[in-house]
């Protein structure tokens, strides 16, 4: 477990080995009992996994070696969202449309995330993006097969209930929409619906910002159907686009919470509007500099905005697997470049649980669960 590594006191190089920030005590107590509710399964998978399967099906993958694979999936200077999602296309062909590949990423990942010390997680995905029948067109060059986003949704759900066993924390999906794919948005609403009470809590909208729901009306009709239906909703908005695509986030497809949403600080009216609502943000600081969505430098992050004002915000990788990056990158960074205090790290993780979308009773198990570990009373507020 890397929080625990003992070692000398390095400072914090993205994509070096990471050294320890904390003393050991304190991140014992801090990461041991994390919530993270912004990951992708799919920016999630081990590089050893790919190349496993890659041998096992005959795939050719551009090169064979370990660390040369680690190194061409990563980004390693702030990129454009285009390069970064030309990362996925090294390795998608290889998981997607794989039964057993598509239950050990799920399986795995539950098992990273213990071991990062998160307790409880909400990952997302696109059924869509791993399945190779019943979609339309089928990603990734596959073949035609027989593997359809339903059996892609209950795949996960095995790996994530056996990981889960293993490994004594809760996992929960999000399933994504895409939003240059407004044909798959129905599917993905009634898979919510589905799954609602078998692993899937929520519903999300993932993709380029600049294409809004008035060009593309299927997303809000699923989003509708969404709140109909008593499905939670979160969308990635003001990540890398600006504050008008949060507002129709919240005002258009009624989203509980807000994927990053750095670039709403622009719009000081809506801000202060979501601050009063006690809106959740999403945030990635790891991701937001390397997909060039905020300043590369951290320390004119928007996120010390947010945490001035005591927002609701959580902190997540979002694509560790394409950012090289750990749960503690994430810590490590606001820590160093933000000056986050241990107060601070416990004030997000309970905001984080108390936004997550278990329901009711599960999540108030997940808070006393969090409030005993960090030594304090119920009702104890920040
Ligand atoms: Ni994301």
């Amino acid at each position: 477990m890397i929080m625990l590594q003992t070692g000398e006191c390095r400072g914090v190089e993205l994509g070096a080995k990471l050294g320890r920030i904390f003393s050991r005590t304190k991140i014992v107590e801090l990461c041991l009992k994390a919530v993270e509710l912004h990951v992708h399964l799919d920016g999630a998978i081990r590089i050893k996994t790919i190349i496993d399967v890659a041998k096992r099906r005959g795939i050719p993958l551009p090169v064979r070696d370990e660390d040369k694979m680690r190194d061409l999936c990563k980004v390693h200077e702030p990129t454009t969202l285009t390069e970064f999602l030309g990362k996925f296309n090294h390795y998608m062909h290889v998981i997607a449309g794989d039964r057993e590949a598509i239950k050990r990423i799920a399986y795995e990942f539950v098992e990273t995330k213990a071991k990062e010390g998160v307790i409880y997680v909400e990952a997302r995905y696109s059924p869509h993006l791993l399945a190779n029948k019943g979609v339309n067109p089928i990603p990734w060059d596959q073949k035609p097969g027989d593997i359809t986003p339903d059996d892609v949704v209950d795949l996960v759900n095995q790996g994530f209930k056996e990981g889960e066993k293993a490994f004594n924390i809760k996992a929960r999906s999000i399933l994504c929409c895409m939003r240059h794919m407004p044909n798959w948005s129905m599917d993905v609403v009634e898979l919510c619906k589905k799954y609602s009470k078998d692993g899937v809590v929520a519903i999300d909208l993932a993709g380029d910002e600049s294409l809004n729901c008035k060009a593309y009306p299927e997303h809000r009709r699923a989003f509708e159907e969404a709140v109909r239906s008593e499905v939670h909703r979160t969308v990635h908005a003001g990540e890398v686009g600006p504050a008008s695509v949060v507002k129709e986030a919240v005002e258009v497809l009624k989203a509980e919470r807000i994927g990053h949403g750095y670039h709403t600080i622009e719009c000081e009216e809506l801000y202060k509007k979501l601050l009063k609502q006690n809106m959740h943000f999403e945030m990635c600081p790891v991701s937001s500099r390397l997909t060039g969505a905020c300043d590369p430098d951290f320390t004119k992050h928007p996120l010390i905005t947010f945490k001035k004002d005591k927002a609701n915000y959580s902190l997540n990788t979002d694509d560790p697997t394409i950012f090289d990056s750990t749960l503690n990158s994430d810590y490590q960074v606001v820590q160093k470049y933000m000056d986050f205090t241990e107060e601070e790290f416990k004030r997000l993780n309970i905001n984080a649980a108390k936004s997550c979308f278990l329901p009711a009773n599960e999540k108030k198990e997940l808070l006393n669960q969090i409030y005993k570990a960090y030594g304090m009373q119920q009702s104890t507020s920040f």
